[in-house]
């Protein structure tokens, strides 16, 4: 049931991405194939899930949003591309293909990563069913996740922490920018979108931040202990670019201890919503067994 409703989800948002690019008139090719590559190469496309599976645990049909779906996973497939980038972590794989940079270029690849930004806001206000001050919620939303307090300062952290070692408040404070940020965008936005209330809302916000915390421990973990061939980006990154992670400010042991308690702690803010949250439960708890 659970897999089945992912790879629904994530058909749809394939189709959809798909359908989003075919729609432009590229002012120039390359670009415009540059961000096709990226964007269609595959991923687990768990934001845009995640936002539409917060509109259901909410009452709604989370399909509707699908439009701001997709806008989500434009700008995290942005921070991709430039997360990948020789200036920041200088990898050569990614989602089992070569990176941007190494297929068109530096110069490229951050056109390409700049571009989906600004295409992602272009298409989320085009969210056609939902009232236009709702819509400027979600871009509020978006652009907080996506700036400087959100993604793009806790990549500065990383940046800046390279090389040292960090205190746990610096790495909690990183990984909620660089990954819990769009996370916490995705899933108050889906609940925004939806018409959640105050307390619905609030609930949601916990789960969004452990859900996002938890991810990336467990990122951090498959940087160690992951397949290459399954995670279809380069094993031991970090370790190569001297980055303090989970695992090497505590221990493997302990990181995994961290990440079950965390999952429980969103599993524990879902209560409020019953069955309706089913598939927001069933995503969590996957992040202690993913493979990719
Ligand atoms: C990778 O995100 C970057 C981090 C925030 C750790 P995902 O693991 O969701 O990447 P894709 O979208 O599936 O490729
Ligand atoms: C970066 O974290 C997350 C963003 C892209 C914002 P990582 O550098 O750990 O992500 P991966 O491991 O390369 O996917
Ligand atoms: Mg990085
Ligand atoms: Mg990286
Ligand atoms: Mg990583």
């Amino acid at each position: 049931m659970f897999k089945e409703l992912w790879q629904e989800r994530q058909q749809l948002v394939e189709r959809q991405l798909g359908k989003e690019l075919d729609a432009q008139q590229p002012l120039n090719k390359t670009l415009h194939d540059a961000m096709q590559y990226s964007l269609m190469a595959g991923g687990k496309r768990l934001r845009p899930i995640l936002l539409m599976a917060a509109a259901d645990a909410v009452g709604a049909d989370g399909t509707k949003f699908l439009t701001t779906a997709c806008a989500i996973e434009m700008i995290h497939t942005y921070s991709l591309i430039h997360d990948d980038l020789p200036a920041m972590d200088n990898d050569d794989y990614r989602r089992g293909k070569l990176t941007n940079h190494k297929v068109y270029g530096d110069g490229m690849a951050v056109l390409a990563g700049d571009a989906l930004l600004t295409l992602a806001f272009e298409v989320m206000l085009r969210q056609a069913e939902v009232p236009a001050e709702t819509r400027l919620s979600v871009v509020r939303e978006m652009s907080m996740a996506a700036g400087m307090n959100g993604m793009v300062g806790g990549q500065a952290i990383d940046l800046e922490s390279e090389g040292h070692r960090i205190d746990m408040d610096t790495l909690r404070s990183m990984h909620m920018g660089k990954t819990g940020a769009l996370f916490h965008a995705a899933i108050r936005s889906g609940a925004i979108l939806a018409g959640a209330g105050e307390k619905e809302l609030s609930a949601l916000t916990t789960y969004a931040d452990k859900f996002g915390l938890a991810f990336q421990i467990t990122d951090d973990i498959l940087d160690v202990t992951g397949d290459e061939q399954e995670i279809g980006k380069p094993v031991g990154s970090d370790l190569r670019n001297h980055k303090s992670t989970y695992v090497t400010l505590t221990s493997l042991s302990e990181a995994q201890q961290l990440a079950t308690e965390t999952v429980q702690a969103a599993e524990a803010a879902l209560q409020p919503f019953g069955e309706r949250a089913a598939f927001l439960r069933d995503l969590v708890r996957y992040l202690l067994a993913r493979k990719n």
